[in-house]
């Protein structure tokens, strides 16, 4: 890629000025303050320094240059966000976007053609049964249009002639799973284009629309630009409602995201009818923190509810259930009852810890000493877990009342779960730290500061460079060794671009955040240098030595064995 353009639209753009375009800054002291839009912050926490042109979170530890906050504000890819902040100083990236994923370019722009003409279909002649049917559910050709629906003709290979026509290899044609040996996968049936997170076609769903014996519903194949995994149904048009909102609406198929939509409801995703992945939750965080679960009403609905909002929990996301009526989904019920109902629903959406309390209730039997009883201690399992004194103060009297226990039973119980909570909780701490070693902290430290200076001061380049400085990390290994090319190549560090140089090594990336943000001062003394290089070697020729004898220990071969042994020799006296 041409570092040089993404460099000059850097230094084009001042990163106070952009940053204040989303959240307003103040200056107090060397740096610009705010509140951090990327976790749930109540004070400004987010700095941005504009001698350096990076911004940091002290909190959430989100940092980078003008790209990386684009990035993510905006919820796009690095390369968007380079045509984005491109277009706003005047320097066009044509050549550079076509150099990026060319491999892929041709996959999305055969799902584009064939997304369209899908939709063409369904405006003939022959899509009236289909349009019929869209009709009849409430469908209108505003929302048509608006969803990209489509049809794929009652014929065997429509779209294979179509394509083939518009010199299509048929090869790619079944790589990306719109055919299968020349017949096309997708017969009499309405399409659903799915989009990518940025909102790119990578996919059909089809249902189908007559008596047909078929199943209901059939997507595409997994392909090098699809995972039903990673999928989420209206993800990228969600984005600006969801913004304006707040919070993001997650349902389980598509049909209810665009029941919502006709209500002017906007804000939703769907899952696809699948367990919710790590993929899937990591793309929601960068959505909203907020998310309110509007899953089918049914038992395996609510199930699904329990079982998400866990994951999302863990995932430090803050869950509400939006709880319809028995067996109605989104679809069905906005349909039933109309659109107050549901958008009051919404509104009175339950805090996940609630949802999970009333739903312990389910098919108790009351009269049973042993259910009953079960019922009791895992209600108050799960309030020893609430932060809220008045909150748990409230369910036990509920508990009590429900159960005619006395609530002084209750409360003793409370505290005995709490004490053995915190038993545990100090267990694994004093664990923890007897784990971590001194030497390895001292260690850790003279890394990371080495590492700093290396950023700020060419001095300690030319040292790690004369020493041949070697780190037994392989991440501080290499991030030493991309600063000191960097800074042979370009003649100095900044810091700025060098976050763009490290967008691809994801893992140096984090330590890079790390590192930059121990914020010392730029000068060294060289007593200071010397020990640092002092610690490190000791550290890392150590652990080297422990795994040549532990290697050593493993080797049946004797003449190997030798080979190692004399490797350690060398390493103990320094060559
Ligand atoms: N799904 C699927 N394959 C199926 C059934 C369902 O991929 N055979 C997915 C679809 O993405 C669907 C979601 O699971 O959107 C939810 O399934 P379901 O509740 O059965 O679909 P509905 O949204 O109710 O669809 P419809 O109202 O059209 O029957
Ligand atoms: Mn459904």
């Amino acid at each position: 890629m041409n570092q040089n353009t993404v460099n000059e639209i850097r230094s084009k753009i001042d990163i106070v000025e952009l940053i204040s375009e989303y959240v307003p800054l103040t200056k107090k002291g060397q740096y610009y303050w705010g509140i951090c839009p990327f976790h749930n912050d109540k004070n400004p926490s987010m700095s941005v320094d504009e001698k350096r042109q990076t911004y940091t979170c002290w909190s959430c530890h989100n940092s980078g240059n003008v790209f990386n906050f684009v990035e993510q504000i905006e919820n796009i890819s690095f390369k968007e966000a380079l045509k984005k902040l491109g277009d706003k100083v005047g320097i066009q990236l044509d050549g550079y976007s076509s150099t990026i994923n060319t491999k892929y370019n041709k996959y999305y722009e055969i799902y584009d053609i064939t997304s369209k003409y899908y939709q063409l279909m369904l405006n003939t002649d022959k899509g009236e049964k289909a349009k019929e049917y869209l009709k009849n559910r409430g469908i209108d050709n505003e929302t048509i249009k608006e969803f990209g629906i489509g049809l794929a003709l009652n014929d065997k290979d429509k779209l294979v002639k179509y394509l083939k026509e518009k010199k299509y290899d048929i090869n790619t044609l079944n790589d990306l799973g719109l055919a299968n040996n020349d017949i096309d996968t997708f017969i009499n049936r309405i399409i659903f284009p799915l989009d990518d997170r940025s909102g790119r076609v990578v996919g059909f769903s089809g249902r189908i629309y007559d008596n047909s014996k078929m199943s209901k519903y059939m997507n595409t194949k997994e392909t090098p630009i699809f995972r039903k995994g990673t999928c989420l149904y209206h993800y990228n048009s969600s984005k600006e409602y969801v913004r304006e909102s707040k919070y993001v609406i997650v349902m389980e198929g598509f049909m209810d995201v665009i029941r919502a939509s006709t209500i002017g409801v906007k804000n939703t995703i769907a899952l696809m009818g699948t367990a919710l992945t790590d993929e899937q939750i990591s793309l929601i965080k960068k959505l909203s923190l907020n998310v309110y679960l509007c899953l089918d009403g049914d038992k395996p609905g609510q199930d699904a509810d329990l079982h998400n909002g866990e994951l999302l929990e863990k995932a430090g996301l803050n869950v509400k259930v939006v709880c319809l009526s028995d067996d109605e989904d989104p679809d069905s019920y906005i349909l039933k009852y109309g659109e107050g109902k549901f958008k009051s629903l919404v509104m009175g959406a339950v805090n996940f810890s609630d949802f999970k309390i009333n739903s312990l209730k389910t098919n108790v039997n009351f009269e049973s000493d042993i259910e009953l009883a079960k019922y009791v201690n895992n209600v108050i399992k799960e309030v020893s877990e609430l932060k809220d004194e008045i909150r748990c103060e409230i369910i036990l009297k509920k508990l009590a009342n429900e159960t005619n226990l006395s609530y002084n039973t209750l409360e003793k119980k409370l505290n005995e779960y709490k004490s053995l909570d915190e038993e545990g909780k100090k267990k694994s701490l004093d664990n923890l730290l007897k784990k971590k070693d001194a030497k390895k902290d001292k260690y850790i430290k003279a890394s990371e500061e080495f590492i700093y200076y290396m950023l700020f001061n060419p001095k300690v380049i030319k040292v790690y460079d004369s020493k041949k400085l070697y780190f037994i990390d392989s991440n501080y290994r290499n991030l030493a060794a991309e600063i000191s090319y960097y800074y042979h190549e370009y003649g100095d560090i900044n810091i700025a671009d060098f976050y763009t140089y490290l967008n691809d090594k994801k893992e140096l990336l984090d330590v890079f955040n790390q590192i930059q943000a121990l914020n010392m001062d730029e000068e060294i003394s060289d007593v200071t240098i010397m020990e640092y290089v002092k610690v490190i070697s000791d550290y890392s020729m150590r652990q080297e030595i422990k795994r040549l004898e532990e290697m050593m220990r493993k080797e049946p071969d004797e003449l190997e064995k030798i080979k190692i042994l004399e490797k350690i020799r060398k390493l103990r006296i320094g060559e």
